[in-house]
Order: structure tokens, then sequence, then C-alpha cells
């Protein structure tokens, strides 16, 4: 029987996409986005691994991929569900199925607040939870508001009746990166305790993450910043405790530093995403050598459009790979990539490919660059001889509210 995956994905795909399905990678048009499945199963397997072995819960980043049907998969490999940066990417999630998600950023509009309250109802269905950091007293009372309201309104997808659903809550403390969250200490512990006066509410613990040291490219370096990250989660805790309130979980950590964090045994949930697809910046890291490897899995099919005496033109340039984090790199090839344009990639070497030659590109960051297409084309059995075995929504593409 055809996995349902792969009937969703056809039932609704463009027509030159479900054609595609079960042919050879050659003839994937470009430029395409494209997953190398077996590298991607193997980087799942590898996390999974880690967090049986450490005994952790791994929550991945959906932000990155985008995807309900890749976020079935890695909670099929155990993860415990998933997190996204914004309300829309929840409604994605959920709508595809994906019942366990927790937004691990701040939501401040109440029409943004009265759709997460929504969800919670949603989920509760099904026996998930959805989750969600704040970073304020006014995102506190602006959240039990919106939870309030869902409780006594009639369920907008279904007009059945409410249930008295309960949200999860993580206060964010700001570990180093300065972006959102309090100072670690007792601005925590005011949240915390306001939190507990709303029955809709639910202290769920602290969430600390420091997206700064990600890509700090010394381990030694990445290590001594998350000892700083560690000894603010712990002083927190205690405050927290000493208010005899306890600290559930403690979740945070990326694909750069996620062994540091779990080896100082004070996170309880891991929410790396980057890993599954390990893009060109990321690789560029010095490994920690506690910290499983991963393989580049995803990959901006090219083709060669134009060459020259001095340097190839290939059909990708900006509108196909984000370049926020840098160029992408040439896969396999001893070539430069150089920044043509929206739509051109200038490749240098000492070896330039042909005209109509396929190149393999690693983009500089996974995250963006999948925001820039609407479908993935999975490859099993390698760039070279594979063939298309299943066609990737990205879900969430441009899901920013
Ligand atoms: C709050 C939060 N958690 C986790 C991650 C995942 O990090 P990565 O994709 O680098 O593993 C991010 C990424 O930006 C993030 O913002």
């Amino acid at each position: 029987m055809m996995h349902p995956d792969k009937l969703l994905s056809m039932t609704t795909l463009p027509l030159h996409l479900a054609e595609l399905m079960g042919k050879p990678v050659n003839d994937i048009d470009t430029p395409a986005l494209v997953i190398d499945l077996d590298a991607m199963k193997r980087n799942i397997g590898r996390l999974a691994e880690f967090a049986k072995k450490h005994n952790i819960r791994w929550r991945p980043h959906a932000k990155m991929h985008k995807s309900a049907a890749l976020a079935r998969m890695q909670i099929k490999a155990g993860a415990v569900g998933v997190c996204v940066q914004k309300t829309a990417e929840a409604e994605a999630m959920v709508a595809g199925a994906v019942y366990n998600v927790y937004i691990s950023n701040q939501v401040i509009a109440p029409a943004k607040l009265a759709r997460v309250a929504a969800l919670t109802q949603r989920v509760a269905a099904h026996g998930g939870q959805i989750a969600i950091a704040v970073d304020s007293l006014e995102g506190v009372s602006r959240l039990a508001q919106a939870m309030t309201e869902a409780r006594t309104s009639p369920r907008e997808d279904s007009g059945a009746a409410p249930a008295a659903t309960v949200i999860d809550v993580f206060v964010e403390i700001d570990v180093g990166q300065g972006r959102c969250g309090v100072t670690p200490g007792p601005a925590a512990v005011t949240l915390a305790l306001e939190i507990r006066k709303h029955p809709a509410l639910r202290f769920a613990g602290l969430q600390a993450y420091h997206g700064g040291a990600q890509h700090v490219r010394s381990a030694l370096d990445r290590q001594a910043a998350i000892a700083q990250v560690v000894a603010a989660v712990r002083r927190t805790r205690q405050l927290i405790a000493e208010q005899g309130m306890t600290v559930g979980l403690v979740t945070g950590a990326g694909t750069g530093t996620f062994a540091l964090e779990t080896a100082s045994g004070v996170y309880g949930e891991l929410q790396a995403g980057s890993f599954l697809f390990m893009d060109r910046d990321y690789a560029a890291n010095e490994r920690d050598s506690a910290q499983p490897v991963f393989e580049h899995a995803l990959f901006v099919k090219s083709q060669v459009m134009s060459v020259c005496a001095s340097h190839a033109v290939v059909d990708a340039g900006h509108k196909s790979h984000a370049i926020d984090s840098g160029l992408p790199a040439v896969h396999g090839l001893a070539l430069d990539y150089a920044n043509g344009g929206d739509e051109h990639g200038i490749l240098r070497g000492a070896v330039l490919p042909e005209l109509g030659e396929a190149v393999w590109l690693i983009p500089g960051h996974c995250d963006p660059t999948v925001n820039l297409h609407d479908f993935m084309v999975g490859v099993r059995g390698g760039l070279q001889h594979g063939t298309v075995e299943q066609i990737i929504r990205v879900d969430a593409r441009g899901a920013l509210s």
C-alpha cells in the first residue's frame, strides 16, 4: 500500500511534480530543492540515538523544514513534538496532524493569541498539547485572556463546545543572545509566579536558547559560552524553587551546542533543527567530539546554462538559496560559487563543468533557503543514480505571522 505522505502529495501536487515520482534524479528540472532522503534519515537516526543514550527529550525546530511530513517523520523516530517560531507555523503543523507543538517565541498581538488559544482547543481533541514562551507580564496577561475567551466560546473550527484547555508556558530567559527573554534571576521568578495565578496557564519551565553560540567556530569557545548559559539557568531554577515552584523542564539548544547543554544535566529537552539538513555554515564549525556527525542532506540542483573560458554559469542564484550566511558550496567538485544575482551563479575552477551538466549546491543556511520553495524533492539512492521517492510540501512556506 502507498504511504499516506506519498498519497497526500500526489493528490495535491502540480502535475509536473506528481509525474516525477519514481523517475531518475536526472529528470528533476532545475533549479530545485532536493533532499537526499538516505542522508536525512541517517541524521535523524543519529540525533535519536544521541537523545536516547543521554536520556533527553528532543523537540526539533520545524522553523527549519516547515514541513508537517518531516515533523511526523521525526516524531515517529522519537521526537516528543516540534518547536515552531510563529503562530502560522504552528497552524500549518496542526493542519498536518502534528499535535504537540511548542511556539518557542513571544506572541503578543491579541488576534494571534486568539489563534494560539484556538489551537489548544483543536489539538486537545487529538490528545495533543500546545506550549508557548513568554518574557513579559503583559504577555502573560494577554495569553491568559485569550485562553479564557477560548474556554467560553464555541470552537471556531467545528462549532463544538470548548474544552477547559491549558497551555504550557515557558519563561524565556536571555542567556546571552541579547534577543528575547528576561534577565536570568528574579525577573524570571516574577513571571513564573504570575503564570501560576491563571488556571488556563501551566508553568512548564524555562526556555534558554543561546542562538549566538551556535555558529561560534571554535568548540572550546562554544563550551565557554554554554557554561555561562548553564550557570544562569541553574541560578534561576534555584530562585524559582525557593518560591515553592518546580521548573519542570529546561528547553533550548541548537545544532551547534546541543551536546554541551545535554552534558550539563540541567536541560531536559533539545530544540536543534538544522542537524536534519546540515547546511554549509554549520559544517564550518569545529566539531565537538561529543556530538554526532551529521551529513549534508539538502541541495539545490542547478544546471550549467553558459560556459566561457574563465567561468561557467548555473541557473540558481539567490532566489533559489538564501545568502544571509554566505554563498553555497559546490558539492563534489573543486569549484567556487560566486554570486551572479537573483537567477545566476558563477562557477570558477581549474576544470569547469560542461554546458547542460547538473551541479549540486549546498546552501549556506537551510532555514531561509527552504522558505524560498514550495516543494522539496526527496531522492533515494544518491544524487547520481537515485530516484525520486517523495515530494515534500513546504507547508509553512511564508507562514510569517
Ligand atoms: C529558539 C530556537 N530554538 C532552536 C533553534 C534551532 O537551532 P538550529 O536550527 O540552529 O539547530 C532556533 C534556531 O534559530 C531557535 O531560534
